[in-house]
Protein backbone atom coordinates (compact mmCIF):
# COMPACT_ATOMS: atom_id res chain seq x y z
CA UNK A 1 0.00 0.00 0.00
CA UNK A 2 1.21 3.38 -0.51
CA UNK A 3 2.25 5.67 2.50
CA UNK A 4 0.18 8.64 3.22
CA UNK A 5 2.00 10.58 5.55
CA UNK A 6 5.88 9.52 4.33
CA UNK A 7 7.69 10.07 0.57
CA UNK A 8 10.07 7.47 -0.19
CA UNK A 9 13.02 8.00 -2.27
CA UNK A 10 14.88 4.53 -2.49
CA UNK A 11 17.97 5.96 -4.32
CA UNK A 12 18.78 9.44 -3.89
CA UNK A 13 22.35 8.91 -4.40
CA UNK A 14 23.96 5.26 -4.77
CA UNK A 15 22.83 3.42 -1.97
CA UNK A 16 21.61 6.35 -0.18
CA UNK A 17 17.84 5.83 0.57
CA UNK A 18 15.26 9.02 2.24
CA UNK A 19 12.23 8.75 4.10
CA UNK A 20 10.97 12.35 3.62
CA UNK A 21 8.01 12.79 6.69
CA UNK A 22 5.13 14.34 4.85
CA UNK A 23 2.41 15.90 6.86
CA UNK A 24 3.54 19.95 6.58
CA UNK A 25 0.14 21.24 7.34
CA UNK A 26 0.74 19.99 10.51
CA UNK A 27 4.92 20.38 10.97
CA UNK A 28 4.63 16.66 10.29
CA UNK A 29 3.43 15.89 13.63
CA UNK A 30 3.88 11.72 14.29
CA UNK A 31 0.70 10.48 14.27
CA UNK A 32 0.40 6.52 14.57
CA UNK A 33 -0.07 6.10 11.19
CA UNK A 34 3.05 7.73 10.54
CA UNK A 35 5.41 6.39 12.58
CA UNK A 36 3.37 3.41 11.42
CA UNK A 37 4.64 3.99 7.72
CA UNK A 38 8.29 4.88 8.81
CA UNK A 39 8.65 1.71 10.59
CA UNK A 40 7.06 -0.25 7.29
CA UNK A 41 9.62 1.81 5.17
CA UNK A 42 12.95 0.98 7.40
CA UNK A 43 11.67 -2.78 7.34
CA UNK A 44 12.16 -2.76 3.43
CA UNK A 45 14.92 -0.55 3.23
CA UNK A 46 16.95 -2.55 5.63
CA UNK A 47 16.52 -5.66 3.95
CA UNK A 48 17.20 -4.01 0.28
CA UNK A 49 20.77 -5.21 -1.04
CA UNK A 50 21.14 -1.63 -3.02
CA UNK A 51 20.57 0.37 -0.13
CA UNK A 52 23.15 0.89 2.28
CA UNK A 53 22.27 4.12 4.54
CA UNK A 54 19.06 5.93 5.22
CA UNK A 55 18.44 9.38 5.65
CA UNK A 56 15.30 10.50 7.58
CA UNK A 57 14.30 14.18 6.80
CA UNK A 58 11.42 16.33 7.18
CA UNK A 59 10.74 19.40 5.41
CA UNK A 60 12.32 23.47 5.61
CA UNK A 61 10.34 24.13 8.52
CA UNK A 62 9.79 21.02 10.48
CA UNK A 63 11.82 17.87 10.91
CA UNK A 64 8.34 17.17 13.53
CA UNK A 65 6.74 19.05 16.20
CA UNK A 66 6.24 15.90 17.65
CA UNK A 67 3.78 13.53 18.60
CA UNK A 68 0.43 14.36 17.21
CA UNK A 69 -1.05 16.14 20.32
CA UNK A 70 -4.95 16.42 18.75
CA UNK A 71 -4.61 12.14 18.52
CA UNK A 72 -3.48 11.66 22.18
CA UNK A 73 -5.53 14.52 23.70
CA UNK A 74 -8.27 12.45 24.58
CA UNK A 75 -6.48 9.07 25.30
CA UNK A 76 -7.01 7.51 28.46
CA UNK A 77 -3.85 5.38 30.40
CA UNK A 78 -5.32 2.19 29.00
CA UNK A 79 -5.49 3.36 25.82
CA UNK A 80 -1.66 4.46 25.32
CA UNK A 81 -0.93 1.08 27.22
CA UNK A 82 -3.49 -0.70 24.70
CA UNK A 83 -1.97 1.38 21.51
CA UNK A 84 1.45 -0.07 22.36
CA UNK A 85 2.69 3.16 19.90
CA UNK A 86 6.35 2.23 21.36
CA UNK A 87 6.39 -1.62 19.99
CA UNK A 88 6.84 0.62 17.05
CA UNK A 89 9.18 2.34 17.81
CA UNK A 90 11.35 -0.68 19.24
CA UNK A 91 11.39 -2.10 15.74
CA UNK A 92 12.61 1.23 13.92
CA UNK A 93 15.43 0.79 16.97
CA UNK A 94 16.27 -2.80 15.24
CA UNK A 95 16.92 -1.31 11.98
CA UNK A 96 20.30 -2.55 11.62
CA UNK A 97 21.85 0.14 8.56
CA UNK A 98 22.95 3.45 9.73
CA UNK A 99 20.27 5.82 9.98
CA UNK A 100 21.15 10.11 9.43
CA UNK A 101 18.90 12.30 9.99
CA UNK A 102 18.33 15.76 8.16
CA UNK A 103 16.69 18.38 10.45
CA UNK A 104 15.67 21.45 9.42
CA UNK A 105 13.68 23.71 11.78
CA UNK A 106 11.60 21.94 14.78
CA UNK A 107 12.58 18.72 16.23
CA UNK A 108 10.88 18.88 19.26
CA UNK A 109 8.89 15.89 21.38
CA UNK A 110 8.53 12.35 19.19
CA UNK A 111 10.59 14.70 17.01
CA UNK A 112 13.43 15.21 18.46
CA UNK A 113 13.65 11.78 20.33
CA UNK A 114 13.21 10.13 16.42
CA UNK A 115 16.14 12.22 15.50
CA UNK A 116 17.84 11.02 18.59
CA UNK A 117 16.99 6.82 17.43
CA UNK A 118 19.06 8.12 14.57
CA UNK A 119 22.90 7.54 14.06
CA UNK A 120 23.88 10.76 13.02
CA UNK A 121 22.64 13.99 12.41
CA UNK A 122 22.77 16.72 10.16
CA UNK A 123 21.30 19.88 10.81
CA UNK A 124 20.40 23.06 9.20
CA UNK A 125 20.84 26.60 11.14
CA UNK A 126 17.30 27.50 11.50
CA UNK A 127 16.95 23.69 13.28
CA UNK A 128 15.86 23.86 16.82
CA UNK A 129 15.43 20.93 19.15
CA UNK A 130 13.44 20.89 22.22
CA UNK A 131 11.22 18.13 24.80
CA UNK A 132 8.84 20.12 25.48
CA UNK A 133 5.75 17.73 26.90
CA UNK A 134 6.21 19.22 30.15
CA UNK A 135 4.04 22.35 28.76
CA UNK A 136 1.60 20.08 27.57
CA UNK A 137 1.33 18.51 31.42
CA UNK A 138 3.37 14.87 30.35
CA UNK A 139 6.76 14.18 29.84
CA UNK A 140 8.81 12.56 27.25
CA UNK A 141 8.17 8.84 26.41
CA UNK A 142 10.10 7.99 23.32
CA UNK A 143 13.55 7.85 24.46
CA UNK A 144 13.66 11.96 25.27
CA UNK A 145 14.86 11.65 28.84
CA UNK A 146 17.44 8.71 28.73
CA UNK A 147 18.87 9.15 25.12
CA UNK A 148 18.75 13.21 25.63
CA UNK A 149 21.18 13.06 28.80
CA UNK A 150 23.19 10.71 27.63
CA UNK A 151 23.94 12.44 24.14
CA UNK A 152 24.36 16.26 26.47
CA UNK A 153 25.06 15.29 29.87
CA UNK A 154 22.81 15.98 33.10
CA UNK A 155 22.64 19.81 33.43
CA UNK A 156 20.92 20.64 29.89
CA UNK A 157 18.67 17.43 29.98
CA UNK A 158 17.36 18.86 32.97
CA UNK A 159 17.32 22.18 31.56
CA UNK A 160 15.25 20.91 28.21
CA UNK A 161 13.14 18.50 29.78
CA UNK A 162 11.87 20.55 32.99
CA UNK A 163 11.57 23.56 31.05
CA UNK A 164 10.85 22.49 27.58
CA UNK A 165 13.15 25.20 26.45
CA UNK A 166 14.18 24.83 22.48
CA UNK A 167 17.76 24.97 21.49
CA UNK A 168 19.27 26.20 18.46
CA UNK A 169 21.41 24.10 16.54
CA UNK A 170 24.67 25.82 17.25
CA UNK A 171 23.77 25.24 21.33
CA UNK A 172 22.82 21.41 19.87
CA UNK A 173 26.20 21.18 18.04
CA UNK A 174 28.41 22.27 20.97
CA UNK A 175 26.14 19.97 23.35
CA UNK A 176 27.05 17.26 21.41
CA UNK A 177 23.73 16.51 20.31
CA UNK A 178 24.14 16.87 16.48
CA UNK A 179 26.84 15.67 14.09
CA UNK A 180 27.08 19.26 12.02
CA UNK A 181 25.41 22.39 11.13
CA UNK A 182 25.09 23.51 7.67
CA UNK A 183 23.54 26.76 6.24
CA UNK A 184 19.82 25.75 5.57
CA UNK A 185 19.81 25.50 1.60
CA UNK A 186 22.39 22.12 2.62
CA UNK A 187 21.26 20.69 4.90
CA UNK A 188 20.03 17.87 2.77
CA UNK A 189 22.93 17.83 0.21
CA UNK A 190 25.35 17.85 3.66
CA UNK A 191 23.37 14.80 5.10
CA UNK A 192 23.45 12.63 1.16
CA UNK A 193 27.42 13.63 1.39
CA UNK A 194 27.74 11.75 4.45
CA UNK A 195 25.39 8.90 3.93
CA UNK A 196 27.65 8.50 0.44
CA UNK A 197 30.55 8.40 2.81
CA UNK A 198 29.41 5.70 4.65
CA UNK A 199 27.93 3.81 1.48
CA UNK A 200 31.13 3.62 0.05
CA UNK A 201 32.73 1.60 2.53
CA UNK A 202 31.88 -2.28 3.63
CA UNK A 203 27.87 -2.24 4.58
CA UNK A 204 28.97 -5.65 6.88
CA UNK A 205 31.08 -3.55 8.54
CA UNK A 206 29.21 -0.28 8.93
CA UNK A 207 26.75 -2.88 11.03
CA UNK A 208 28.96 -4.48 12.97
CA UNK A 209 30.56 -0.90 13.81
CA UNK A 210 26.72 0.84 14.65
CA UNK A 211 25.77 -2.43 16.55
CA UNK A 212 28.78 -2.02 18.65
CA UNK A 213 28.70 1.54 19.31
CA UNK A 214 25.03 1.16 19.99
CA UNK A 215 26.19 -1.37 22.55
CA UNK A 216 28.23 1.02 24.74
CA UNK A 217 25.07 3.04 26.13
CA UNK A 218 23.44 -0.34 27.01
CA UNK A 219 26.37 -2.18 28.57
CA UNK A 220 29.41 -2.41 31.04
CA UNK A 221 32.71 -1.67 29.79
CA UNK A 222 33.62 -5.20 29.54
CA UNK A 223 30.53 -6.16 28.18
CA UNK A 224 31.26 -3.62 25.42
CA UNK A 225 34.68 -4.49 25.10
CA UNK A 226 33.91 -8.34 24.40
CA UNK A 227 31.15 -7.77 21.93
CA UNK A 228 33.28 -5.36 20.16
CA UNK A 229 36.02 -8.10 20.02
CA UNK A 230 33.68 -10.93 18.64
CA UNK A 231 32.54 -8.69 15.73
CA UNK A 232 36.00 -7.50 15.13
CA UNK A 233 36.83 -11.20 14.58
CA UNK A 234 33.44 -12.08 12.40
CA UNK A 235 34.71 -9.57 9.94
CA UNK A 236 37.50 -11.97 9.38
CA UNK A 237 34.91 -14.18 7.53
CA UNK A 238 33.88 -11.24 5.15
CA UNK A 239 34.85 -10.93 1.30
CA UNK A 240 34.93 -7.32 2.21
CA UNK A 241 37.50 -7.66 4.68
CA UNK A 242 40.10 -9.31 2.38
CA UNK A 243 38.89 -7.09 0.06
CA UNK A 244 39.54 -3.90 2.22
CA UNK A 245 42.65 -4.89 3.56
CA UNK A 246 44.00 -6.48 -0.51
CA UNK A 247 42.74 -3.28 -1.65
CA UNK A 248 45.54 -1.26 0.82
CA UNK A 249 48.31 -3.49 -0.13
CA UNK A 250 47.48 -3.26 -4.03
CA UNK A 251 47.12 0.22 -3.57
CA UNK A 252 44.00 1.00 -4.97
CA UNK A 253 40.46 1.59 -3.97
CA UNK A 254 38.58 -1.16 -2.61
CA UNK A 255 35.29 -2.74 -3.96
CA UNK A 256 33.16 -3.92 -1.32
CA UNK A 257 30.19 -6.19 -2.13
CA UNK A 258 28.37 -6.88 1.38
CA UNK A 259 29.64 -10.20 1.25
C1 LIG B 1 -0.55 18.09 16.42
C2 LIG B 1 0.46 19.98 15.70
C3 LIG B 1 1.60 19.71 16.49
C4 LIG B 1 1.60 18.51 17.25
C5 LIG B 1 1.93 21.57 15.47
N1 LIG B 1 0.73 21.14 15.09
N2 LIG B 1 2.50 20.69 16.32
N3 LIG B 1 -0.60 19.17 15.68
N4 LIG B 1 0.49 17.73 17.18
N5 LIG B 1 2.63 18.12 17.98
C6 LIG B 1 -0.19 21.80 14.18
C7 LIG B 1 -0.87 23.01 14.80
O1 LIG B 1 -1.98 22.62 15.58
C8 LIG B 1 -1.27 23.79 13.58
O2 LIG B 1 -2.39 23.22 12.97
C9 LIG B 1 -0.11 23.54 12.62
O3 LIG B 1 0.51 22.34 13.07
C10 LIG B 1 0.92 24.66 12.64
O4 LIG B 1 1.31 24.87 13.99
P1 LIG B 1 1.33 26.33 14.67
O5 LIG B 1 1.32 26.13 16.14
O6 LIG B 1 0.26 27.20 14.11
O7 LIG B 1 2.75 26.86 14.19
P2 LIG B 1 3.74 27.87 14.93
O8 LIG B 1 2.98 29.02 15.50
O9 LIG B 1 4.84 28.12 13.93
O10 LIG B 1 4.32 27.05 16.17
C11 LIG B 1 5.14 25.96 15.94
C12 LIG B 1 5.34 25.15 17.23
C13 LIG B 1 3.97 24.80 17.85
C14 LIG B 1 6.16 25.96 18.25
C15 LIG B 1 6.14 23.89 16.87
O11 LIG B 1 3.15 24.23 16.81
C16 LIG B 1 4.03 23.81 18.97
O12 LIG B 1 4.35 24.16 20.10
N6 LIG B 1 3.70 22.53 18.69
C17 LIG B 1 3.65 21.50 19.72
C18 LIG B 1 5.02 21.06 20.10
C19 LIG B 1 4.97 19.97 21.20
O13 LIG B 1 4.45 20.25 22.29
N7 LIG B 1 5.49 18.79 20.87
C20 LIG B 1 5.47 17.69 21.83
C21 LIG B 1 4.25 16.86 21.60
S1 LIG B 1 4.10 15.56 22.77
P3 LIG B 1 -3.84 23.99 12.98
O14 LIG B 1 -4.68 23.09 12.12
O15 LIG B 1 -4.27 24.01 14.42
O16 LIG B 1 -3.57 25.35 12.42
C22 LIG B 1 5.21 14.39 22.24
C23 LIG B 1 5.27 13.14 23.08
C24 LIG B 1 6.09 12.09 22.42
O17 LIG B 1 5.87 14.52 21.29
C25 LIG B 1 5.74 10.76 22.94
C26 LIG B 1 6.33 9.65 22.11
C27 LIG B 1 5.85 9.51 20.72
Amino acid sequence: MQPEYIIIHRQIAPYVAQIQLNRPKELNALNLQLMTEVKEALKVLDADDGVRVIIISGNEKAFAAGADIKQMAGKTAMDMFNTDQFSTWDAIKKTKKPLIAAVSGFALGGGCELVMLCDMIVASETARFGQPEIKIGVMPGAGGTQRLTRAVGKALAMEMVLTGRFITAEEALRAGLINRVVPVELYLQEAVKLAEEIAALSPLAVKMAKESVLKAFDSSLEEGLHFERKNFYLLFASDDQKEGMQAFVEKRTPIFTGK
